[in-house]
């Protein structure tokens, strides 16, 4: 008998980045998610840094037993994009943040992964919030445990134009050939690109929820959105910043809070100008059979209510 009021087991791969911390809170706090495993990757900031700061918010948050351990340096192909022009120097500047209070594990991300997968009785969610490397890595290098994938949910790509180059979203332009491997792993994929984030703007409304809160994850959250928000002005002249990554987590959570398209979806890895773009085939173009699930629609006020709700929870049990 299914049980849909049971916690949806999850492993998070991340690089945190402003929006990848939002993430992590809501998926400690939610009552809706078991989170597994973070992971981290290479993408906002360094891979060491990437890694510090998950430990840095886990501790935040008091989620110190959750296993953490390092994952991809760089892509697939050995390159190393990074975001820090948006997210800053450390990969999440702004607010002063706890130290780590714990280690991550010895094993690296693909081995907790994997080991996380085969000791699971139930399917395992992957939610991919950096480039998708070492998510690729685990498809390839243990082929035995996709089978126990439920499905993975990354952020990145679009249905319209990119932000990291003209056409192409940063996650995916960091490692199109990853992203390349999981379209192609046969594990049921949605993609959470820009088209939805753009809808998920941390007005300064929402900011100023954030800072009315009466604990000090409510306002480090505010500051993160205010540092993130001074990158978005001078890049892209957004009044407000897109807080991406937690989409992904809120779509598991409220199932119906994002309405979905199932189309052809693949991503260049050889154009001279549009590497890492997206193609999202929402007319059937191709004529190829649908692969993913896109989404489209966000329902915003919702969206932030959760995400407010579970910031306020998480700061008020501290
Ligand atoms: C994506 O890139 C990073 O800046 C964010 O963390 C998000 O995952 C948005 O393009
Ligand atoms: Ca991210």
């Amino acid at each position: 008998m299914s049980n849909d009021t049971a916690p949806i087991p999850i492993i998070l791969d991340c690089d945190p980045g402003h929006d990848d911390a939002i993430a992590i809170l809501l998926a400690v706090q939610s009552p809706r998610i078991d989170l597994l495993a973070v992971t981290t990757t290479f993408g906002n900031c360094s891979i060491d840094d990437a890694t510090r700061n998950a430990l840095r918010i886990l501790t935040l948050a008091g989620a110190t037993t959750t296993p953490v351990a390092r994952g991809a340096a760089g892509s697939l192909a050995g390159m190393s994009e990074l975001g820090n022009y948006v997210h800053g120097v450390s990969g999440l500047d702004g607010p002063e943040m706890p130290e780590p209070g714990f280690a991550p594990s010895e094993k690296s991300a693909v081995e907790l992964m994997q080991g996380v997968l085969e000791s699971s009785d139930h399917p395992v969610t992957i939610v991919a919030t950096g480039p998708t490397t070492n998510v690729a890595a685990l498809i390839q290098q243990h082929p035995e445990v996709v089978h126990k994938v439920a499905e993975i949910i990354f952020m990145g790509g679009s249905t319209e134009r990119g932000n990291h180059t003209p056409t192409a979203e940063f996650n995916t332009y960091a490692d199109p050939e990853a992203l390349d491997t999981v379209i192609n792993s046969g594990i049921p994929v949605r993609m959470v690109g820009l088209n939805l984030t753009h809808q998920a703007l941390a007005t300064p409304e929402i900011v100023a929820r954030m800072q009315a809160m009466p604990h000090p994850i409510g306002h480090i959250c505010g500051e993160w959105m205010g540092f993130f928000g001074s990158s978005y002005r001078a890049v892209w002249s957004f009044d407000s910043p897109p807080v991406h990554d937690p989409c992904t987590v809120a779509a598991l959570i409220e199932p119906d809070l994002i309405a979905w398209q199932e189309c052809f979806l693949a991503v260049e890895t050889k154009g001279e100008w549009t590497r890492g773009t997206t193609i999202v085939d929402l007319h059937n173009r191709y004529e190829r059979p649908p692969n993913a699930s896109v989404a489209m629609k966000l329902d915003t006020a919702r969206y932030w209510d959760l995400v407010l709700d579970a910031i306020d929870k998480l700061g008020q049990g501290r």
